[in-house]
């Protein structure tokens, strides 16, 4: 398949990438940044850009298209920004894609849709955490996140393109296992060694490469799943050394009534419903890339 990668030059975008290259499809990556994978072809592109959207998929007529740009990080650009940009961009690359009649579509969410870290407060429905939990989103990244949700969902009601989201955990790079700064700037030992950092989303994470192959699995048999579903990418693990049960409430005292079921090494978010439908599960983490420190 030929196979177009918003966002390429990215964190996350890089190794989706090298996954699309290594299991022998044709990819084109898109980013207003240089640093995409050589083993793909590169085209500079604003898609908050209609314009552009539209003249790469006429240009490339991709089989499937994996849209990964962003604003990324909560509170890195201000809110107007973050918002403006990420709703655009969902929209743009959506619209492009089902009126030139690309035949898939995945879509980056996040789980920051759900709410954890709210000044105000929040609460977990119950725990582990899945794609049916309510999400009450407070701040302009994660509102933003859901509104791409919610485009993806109404352009899979009304076209022909088949659609899918994902909302990959944390997601950790190659080169962070070996001590490059992670996204919050802090290194995963730094993560490890101090649960008030990763405890406030939920000891959650997931490596870029096995996030990377659920959207591979996604370009291969998301015609197996209605158009539309969404789906979490964790790992199978949390991101702490202690159970979640003992932890958790020391992070998040709301968590305390359901926390007692993450026993062991038990994560606070399921990836069951990628494993029930799509027969994907992640297959690393902390301790096969780090050792059990
Ligand atoms: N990294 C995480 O932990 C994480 C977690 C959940 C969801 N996500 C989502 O996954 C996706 C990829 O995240 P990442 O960590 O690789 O982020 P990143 O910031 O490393 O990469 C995003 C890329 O999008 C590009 N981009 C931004 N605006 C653009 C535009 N207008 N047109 C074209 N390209 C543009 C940037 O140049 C950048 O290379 C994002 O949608 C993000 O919200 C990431």
């Amino acid at each position: 398949m030929r196979v177009l990668v918003t966002g390429s030059s990215g964190r996350f975008g890089r190794s989706v990438v090298v996954a699309l290259v290594d299991a022998g499809h044709e990819v084109i990556g898109i980013d207003t940044a240089a640093g995409t994978p050589a083993q793909a072809s590169f085209l500079p592109a604003d898609l908050t850009d209609l314009g552009e959207a539209f003249g790469v998929m006429t240009r490339f007529r991709p089989d499937a298209v994996v849209h990964l740009a962003a604003v990324a990080t909560p509170f890195s650009r201000t809110d107007n920004l973050t918002f403006r940009v990420n709703t655009q961009l969902a929209f743009n690359v959506c619209e492009a894609a089902a009126m030139t009649g690309v035949s898939k579509v995945v879509v980056a969410s996040s789980p920051t849709v759900i709410g954890y870290g709210a000044p105000g407060g929040w609460a977990p429905s119950y725990l582990p955490i899945d794609e049916d939990h309510p999400t009450e989103p407070w701040n302009a990244y994660s509102v933003s996140k859901l509104v791409a949700e919610q485009v993806m969902a109404s352009f899979a009601r009304a076209s022909t393109t088949h659609f899918a989201a994902m909302r990959p955990c944390f997601v950790v790079a190659p080169e962070e296992w070996e001590g490059a700064p992670t996204q919050s700037g802090h290194t995963i030992r730094e993560r490890l060694d101090r649960p008030d950092i990763a405890g406030v989303s939920l000891f959650n994470y997931v490596d870029a490469r096995d996030a990377a192959d659920l959207v591979l699995t996604l370009v291969d048999r998301m015609h197996e799943v209605p158009s539309g579903e969404v789906f979490f990418a964790g790992a199978a693990d949390a991101l702490a050394r202690e159970p979640l049960a003992d932890l958790l409430p020391g992070v998040i005292p709301s968590t305390a009534p359901y926390a007692a079921g993450l026993t062991g090494t038990s994560p606070a978010f399921s990836a069951a419903k990628a494993g029930r439908l799509l027969g994907w599960q992640a297959k690393r983490s902390w301790r096969t890339e780090m050792g059990d420190i």
